[in-house]
């Protein structure tokens, strides 16, 4: 039996490049996979910490949006492990364990703690640019790949973004495998992660369709967010940008990236096959009759998710519990693995 593994930062209310790239493609695993197969989703409030944090009330609200977004979503609590970092120790500290065999030029490589720290694709560790580049955002893939192995995890569901992560995870992986394997058997402790995408790898930004929807883009009306009700959607999906091509409407996403977008998120809300498909439903004569056609899904998609977000904000008990459970149900697995581990290195008592 295997298990599949994901995680999501706690930066506020989630976006729909969060809910269709990753949180509702744990829904649809969660009804599709058999049931010996492990399913473990976390918050990432460690790796949150590594850009700077307003206060701790903030955090603490932040992290509990995310867990009742990710329940809000569909996730099953009884079904899968829904859980903190920060509340299994253990992540940390196979981190320093992976942090001691992971190359500083593999981790060179990687692009967000550039993107990050607004640096160039090109820039290096070693550059005077980079001199006051905290240690813990340069090293967060390294913290990634430790959640991700804590679990023995086989699959990870992630959007397009993430892919590069999970290279060096399986990098990591085998480079522990070949140094540290089972001292009996000298099998590996590892099975090497493999990523899976969703079907919306990449939700586009609403306001310049050559980026990702991301969090920490500037402009709000880029995003709509799950919590978002009619007037705001409407607001953002109107501001669109688009293009000026007259005629009828069409799915061409390289030529028309902010319609293809418009039509592969409406096609996400309306679980149709095609964004071709989205396009006869509405059948829009123009761009106001798509944008009007396109918000209308999306309100209608989203307004469950709004109802039962809202519903367990109101009443933190609940997802308190469920946190503390899942820590508990994840601290487990992590307790086991960590001892094969310290065994493997020569770390036990
Ligand atoms: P984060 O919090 O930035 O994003 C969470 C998930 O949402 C996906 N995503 C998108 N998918 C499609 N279109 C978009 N515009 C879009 N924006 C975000 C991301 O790909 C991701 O799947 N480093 C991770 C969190 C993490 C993690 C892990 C993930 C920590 N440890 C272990 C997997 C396994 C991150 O920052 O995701």
């Amino acid at each position: 039996n295997s298990t599949i593994f994901s995680m999501i930062q706690p930066t506020g209310v989630f976006h729909v490049g969060n809910y269709l790239g990753a949180v509702r493609s744990w829904v649809d695993l969660q009804a599709a996979i058999p049931a010996d197969t492990k399913l473990i989703f976390g918050v990432a409030d460690l790796h949150a910490l590594t850009v700077p944090k307003d206060d701790p009330e903030t955090l603490k609200f932040c992290r509990k949006q995310a867990v009742a977004s990710i329940i809000a979503t569909g996730v099953d609590p009884e079904r899968c492990i829904v859980f903190q970092q920060s509340q299994v120790p253990e992540h940390t500290q196979l981190y320093w364990y992976l942090s001691t065999i992971t190359g500083m030029g593999y981790m060179n490589r990687m692009l967000q703690w550039k993107s990050k720290a607004n640096l160039e694709d090109n820039a290096s560790i070693f550059d005077e640019a980079a001199a006051s580049l905290r240690l813990g955002l340069f090293a967060y893939p390294a913290l990634q790949a430790a959640d991700i192995l804590l679990y023995k995890s086989n699959y990870v569901p992630v959007g397009e973004d993430q892919s590069q992560h999970l290279e060096l995870t399986r990098h990591i992986t085998n480079t522990f495998n070949k140094q540290y394997p089972k001292r009996d058997t000298k099998k590996p402790i590892f099975p090497e992660p493999k990523t899976i995408f969703a079907p919306f790898k990449k939700v586009a930004s609403l306001r310049d369709p050559s980026k990702k929807m991301s969090k920490s883009d500037p402009d709000k009306t880029s995003c709509i967010y799950i919590p978002d009700g009619p007037d705001r959607i409407r607001k953002c999906i109107r501001r669109a940008v688009t293009d000026s091509i007259q005629g009828p409407i069409t799915y061409d996403p390289v030529t028309r990236p902010g319609i293809a977008n418009l039509l592969t998120m409406a096609s996400g809300f309306l679980r149709v096959d095609s964004p071709e498909a989205v396009l006869e439903k509405i059948q829009p004569k123009d761009h106001k009759e798509l944008k009007d056609g396109v918000a209308e899904i999306v309100i209608e998609g989203l307004a469950p998710v709004r109802e039962e977000y809202t519903r367990l904000i109101a009443d933190m008990s609940y997802i308190d519990e469920v946190s503390r459970r899942g820590a508990e149900r994840a601290r487990e697995i992590a307790v086991r693995t960590m001892k094969e581990v310290e065994k493997a290195i020569g770390l036990e008592n």
